[in-house]
């Protein structure tokens, strides 16, 4: 289905957030772009790039993030660098699952630590924030990738799998939404609330897991998350983890 600008913004009702956006049938990447877009003119924060494709779309250490035409919604928003100091892709976490579960009126998207959205126990999208920094033009480019149609990959599942999958021109703007409305509230009541929401549509605490991280692997029970959101992990022999970034899997070597 094609998007519709238009229909896009009668339904966008933020004061900043999406109210520059462009829209392209292709692009290399939507994250690349807005940074390139930084660096050569400049941008205003809330701007937003979303794409019918990709063709170099790529997610955490990057990897391929295949972005077929019309396949998926493909979009990044550039927002300031002081937005690195906070919890950005749990706040993009909650704010998509919040978005995705009205439009879809089901409660089974969920979250998966750090940058997963979820779905019957495989992957629906994923988010990645990347910063441009130590440039006059810095941002942080937050990109959100969601499949609409069930990939190829094993572990995918896509929106279409639930029902009729919602315009990608809504769903835009229902994410635009409430990522403002979070960041809002998160300069209204600081970090801990967005964690605690961010937990509630979690599927990772509570499950044994089996972490990769840049210092190595190591396996315990998902505990929590802290203000920043790193994982706290307790291994078996009682001991503590907090692990900043990584990827994790159910420790019996299921997706989550
Ligand atoms: C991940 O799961 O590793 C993150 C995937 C992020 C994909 C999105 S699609 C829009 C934006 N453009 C990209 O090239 N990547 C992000």
């Amino acid at each position: 289905m094609t998007f519709d600008v238009d229909r896009f913004q009668d339904a966008l009702e933020t004061r900043w957030v999406g109210r520059r956006l462009r829209h392209f049938a292709s692009l290399d990447s939507t994250n690349a772009y807005l940074k390139r877009e930084a660096r050569a003119e400049g941008l205003e924060a809330g701007s937003v790039a979303v794409a019918d494709a990709q063709t170099a779309g790529y997610g955490q250490r990057g990897r391929v993030w295949v972005s077929a035409p019309h396949d998926g919604l493909y979009f990044s928003v550039w927002l300031p660098l002081s937005l690195t100091q906070r919890p950005l892709t749990l706040l993009a976490g909650v704010a998509a699952v919040t978005a995705l579960r009205a439009l879809m009126q089901t409660d089974e998207i969920a979250l998966k630590w750090v940058n997963d959205l979820v779905c019957r126990g495989r992957k629906l999208g994923g988010i990645l924030a990347e910063a441009l920094a130590g440039h006059a033009a810095g941002g942080v480019a937050l990109g959100i990738g969601i499949n609409l149609a069930t990939p190829e990959a094993l572990e995918g599942i896509g929106l279409g799998a639930l029902g009729e999958a919602p315009r990608r021109d809504a769903m835009l703007a229902g994410i635009l939404n409430h990522l403002e409305a979070g960041l809002d509230r998160l300069d209204l009541e600081g970090d801990r609330p967005l964690c605690d929401r961010w937990k509630a549509m979690a599927v990772t605490l509570g499950t044994d897991v089996r972490v990769e991280a840049a210092n190595g692997s190591f396996e315990g029970r998902a505990e929590d998350i802290t203000d920043s959101g790193a994982l706290v992990i307790r291994a078996a022999d009682g001991s503590r983890r907090t692990v900043a970034s990584g990827t994790v899997r159910r420790s019996d070597g299921r997706y989550c």
